[in-house]
């Protein structure tokens, strides 16, 4: 309640549609609420009371009339019975000696046509309903004259006809409303349907620039990005393998020459350093192909994951996989699996068991990699994903690697619109690695 008092517009919104059609719809159907509510306020008020008043008079004015006329000459009492029954719906009677024996009964004190009564008579009355009859009682000279009429007299129509044509005919515009609508937003519906598709590295179909003029102008501006992103991976991916291609054969060359020399120290230290080189180039391949066009397909993740641990590198070290059924996914298989791939090696290098487990939380795939092996120092977490980068520098790059596997990880998983993200492995005491993946 506090809450409500002090950001009364932020509580609002909790309760408020979330929905584009949602709120355009309420933004089309308040004011029309509104417009009811003050018209039908404002007719009730006036209209409504002045009919009422009006007749309430008119059945006075008869009962005042029919007793001016009965008390003007008693003995014409059936003339005037069926003047008043025939012509103003007016039954009359006279019950001789006897007198009124109730006033006017609370709820009825002070009504429009209590009102009227008092206005118009000048004798004692009471009246009552009952059974959908008004029964008003006067007190004449040797008895009561009784009044009966019905009560519908007292109520004019217009006014529900009036709420009834107001409601039928909004809830028909209400209705076309909605169905145009639906399809105003339909549009960017599928855009953001197409973009969340397109975040995730799914292929999608050019489609036609539909709706508004603001929505066709978002959709193309969206699919020339997309062409212009594709092209730029396309080209950056060429680049990078048509490079690493280039410089493997003056490599070949030099190590050919290199091995025709008399063997040296030099030429020792020549040859670990061009088979360093060689191991780059590798590398380089490697990250090109994982940005490659592979084409995502639905993939079951059981089997994938199976796939993945049996096809580490070390097969000698132990990989405890605790399996879950695992939802059907769109991924591009060979990518994802060399990321998966690296992320066991890596673990299978530096521990000496390693633990994978996946699991869903929420919208996402949760893969992780935990081992016993020494785990990343805090600060260097993200360094680690740097090309080239490795934590021992003076590892012999025969028995370790370059420092790709975990950027080109990375990459493989950002470009399925997720993510890799490192830890200390609490159960096990190394690294933990988790690939989170949108699904
Ligand atoms: N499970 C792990 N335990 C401890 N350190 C790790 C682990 N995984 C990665 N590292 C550290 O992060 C660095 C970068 O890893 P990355 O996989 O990118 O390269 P790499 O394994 O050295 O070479 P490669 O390109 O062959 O994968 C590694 O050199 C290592 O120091
Ligand atoms: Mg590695």
């Amino acid at each position: 309640m506090n809450y409500f008092l002090k950001h009364p517009f932020k509580a609002l919104k909790a309760y408020l549609p979330k929905s584009m059609f949602g709120r355009s719809l309420l933004i089309l159907v308040l004011p029309l609420i509104l417009i009811e509510g003050v018209a039908a306020y404002v007719f009730l008020d006036s209209h409504w009371e002045r009919v009422t008043k009006m007749l309430a008079r008119n059945i006075a004015g008869e009962v005042g009339a029919a007793i001016e006329l009965y008390t003007q000459a008693p003995d014409q009492e059936t003339f005037y019975k069926s003047l008043t029954g025939n012509f103003l719906k007016l039954r009359m009677d006279f019950v001789p000696e006897k007198a009124i024996e109730s006033s006017v009964p609370e709820d009825l004190k002070d009504t429009v046509l209590d009102m009227a009564l008092k206005d118009q008579l000048f004798i004692p009355y009471t009246f009552n309903i009952k059974g959908g009859e008004i029964h008003i009682e006067t007190g004449v000279k040797g008895g009561v004259l009784k009044f009966i009429t019905p009560l519908n007299r007292l109520c004019s129509k217009s006014f529900f006809l009036f709420i009834m044509w107001v409601s039928i005919t909004s809830a028909i515009f209400l209705l076309i409303a909605v169905a145009f609508m639906h399809n105003q937003v339909k549009p960017l519906r599928r855009l953001a349907i197409a973009a969340d598709r397109f975040g995730k590295g799914r292929s999608l179909p050019t489609f036609k620039p539909e709706g508004a003029i603001e929505i066709r102008k978002l959709t193309s501006a969206f699919m020339m990005m997309k062409e212009r992103l594709q092209r730029q991976l396309t080209q950056k991916a060429d680049m990078l393998a048509g490079v690493s291609h280039d410089l493997r054969t003056p490599l070949t060359r030099m190590r050919l020459q290199l091995a025709m020399m008399a063997p040296s120290s030099e030429v020792d230290g020549l040859q670990k350093d061009i088979e360093e080189m060689n191991k780059m180039l590798e590398g380089y391949l490697t990250f090109a192909r994982g940005e490659g066009l592979e084409e995502t397909c639905e993939t079951n993740m059981n089997d994938f994951l199976q796939d993945a641990i049996e096809g580490r590198a070390d097969l000698q070290t132990g990989v405890h996989y605790t399996s879950r059924p695992l939802p059907v996914m769109y991924i591009k298989p060979q990518a994802l699996k060399r990321c998966v791939m690296n992320l066991i090696n890596n673990a299978t290098r530096y521990g000496h068991a390693v633990w994978v487990k996946a699991f869903t939380d929420k919208d996402y795939l949760i893969i992780s990699v935990e081992d016993d092996g020494p785990g990343i120092p805090e600060e260097k977490i993200e360094e680690v994903f740097k090309p080239f980068f490795r934590l021992d520098s003076s590892r012999n790059i025969a028995t370790g690697g370059v420092g790709l596997g975990l950027t080109i990880a990375r990459d493989i998983a950002q470009g399925h619109g997720g993510d890799i993200i490192l830890s200390s492995s609490l159960e096990h005491g190394g690294l933990k690695a988790s690939l989170v993946l949108p699904y």
